[in-house]
């Protein structure tokens, strides 16, 4: 089946990488990588439903001071909005997916009711196709991608989790060169929080016809912009309920079945997890792109005299953390027959 979709947001960092995984692009090219051709002509629209009424869906890589409104407008018009953005994540009726971890929360759709967004009752209502999916922020996507295998195997009883993020990660033009040449940054607004909470719903049991009941172990994250292109590095230290051995927890994170074997999605990559024997690996440039920049290296498992178990991590933040995962997301959204094809057909909208 052929879906058509459109990018809200197509000009900003995460936009562009859409456009580049989604092989086309029409704007001025932020990638290391030439503009694919059949795309260099296509028109940026307005942000507005009625511009995109040829696409079965869009995605989403809308700053978040505009992605509320506009996703839940694209979402009362019956459009389906597969999100990157902070602003539904944690809103209960929304799921907050990683297709190999929590699929079965794609369920919580079916609760969903836009209504009329514009309070004009104009726009669309309950049952007429929209909702609204989001992935993880791009820091939480890589841990939540180790604390799965170890929450399965062993119990998490507490994270702390100290980042060392890509410049990327605040979007284009993002930190001014001179705070981010030869320094780091001990702060990124919002960050830790959505650090702390995230993992809580994408690792909760969804009850038939009802929320997500979330964990609670506690998580302390401190978060820091570094002078890195692309590739979110974290230090996570955790402490585990059966208390296992470094080898033990390389085996869990080795042996996790991935709940999208078998699925054949396109955007899962062939390895989940890679673990690095070598005491310096993984790095960001050497490692972000494993897996077409989808898969999660974790290093350096070793003892922690605090927490118990401690480690490097790895995860490619506008790939895994963004457009990556969004796309991954709409395969298995499609998979299970939740994004279908719309009348009146354009190739693709961009805006
Ligand atoms: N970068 C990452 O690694 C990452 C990872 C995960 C999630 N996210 C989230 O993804 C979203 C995009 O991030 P980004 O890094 O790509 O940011 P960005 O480079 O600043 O891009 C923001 C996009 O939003 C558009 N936009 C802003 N105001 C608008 C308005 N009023 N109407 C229509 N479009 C508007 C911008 O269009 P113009 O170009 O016309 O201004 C641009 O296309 C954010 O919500 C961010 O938190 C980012």
């Amino acid at each position: 089946m052929n879906l058509k979709a459109g990018i809200l947001g197509a000009t900003g960092a995460v936009g562009q990488t859409f456009i580049r995984l989604l092989d086309e692009h029409p704007c001025g090219w932020l990638a290391g990588t030439p503009m694919p051709e059949g795309v260099a002509g296509l028109t940026v629209q307005e942000c507005a439903p009625d511009a995109f009424d040829g696409c079965d869906f869009v995605f989403s890589g809308l700053d978040s001071t505009v992605a509320g409104q506009i996703e839940r407008a694209f979402a009362a018009a019956g459009v389906p909005v597969i999100s990157n953005a902070k602003n539904y994540r944690m809103q209960g009726d929304v799921p907050l997916l990683v297709p190999e971890i929590n699929p079965g929360h794609a369920a919580l759709i079916e609760r969903q009711s836009w209504g009329d967004a514009g309070g004009d009752g104009a726009a669309g209502t309950a049952g007429d196709g929209g909702f609204v999916v989001t992935n993880p922020n791009c820091s939480t996507v890589g841990l939540v991608c180790a604390l799965a295998p170890l929450q399965e195997a062993f119990g998490v009883e507490a994270v702390q989790v100290v980042t060392m993020q890509a410049l990327s990660g605040a979007g284009y033009p993002g930190v001014p060169s001179l705070d981010a040449v030869g320094n780091a940054l001990p702060y990124i607004g919002g960050e830790e929080g959505k650090m702390a909470s995230e993992p809580h719903k994408i690792l909760g049991t969804l009850a038939d016809g009802g929320d997500v009941q979330h964990m609670n172990f506690p998580v302390s994250a401190q978060c820091n912009r570094v002078a890195v292109i692309d590739g979110h590095l974290e230090a996570v230290s955790v402490r585990l309920t059966s208390e296992p051995s470094p080898a033990e927890v390389k085996e869990a994170l080795r042996s996790f079945t991935p709940a999208t074997d078998g699925m054949d999605l396109p955007s899962a990559p062939e390895q989940f997890m890679r673990v690095f024997e070598e005491e310096r690996f993984p790095q960001p440039r050497r490692h972000a792109g494993l897996g077409g920049g989808m898969t999660t290296s974790v290093g350096r498992v070793r003892s922690c005299p605090v927490m118990g178990i401690k480690m490097a991590l790895l995860s490619h933040n506008t790939v895994r953390g963004a457009a990556g995962g969004a796309i991954l997301n709409a395969e298995l959204l499609a998979k299970e027959g939740r994004l279908e094809p719309r009348a009146s057909r354009r190739d693709v909208g961009v805006s």
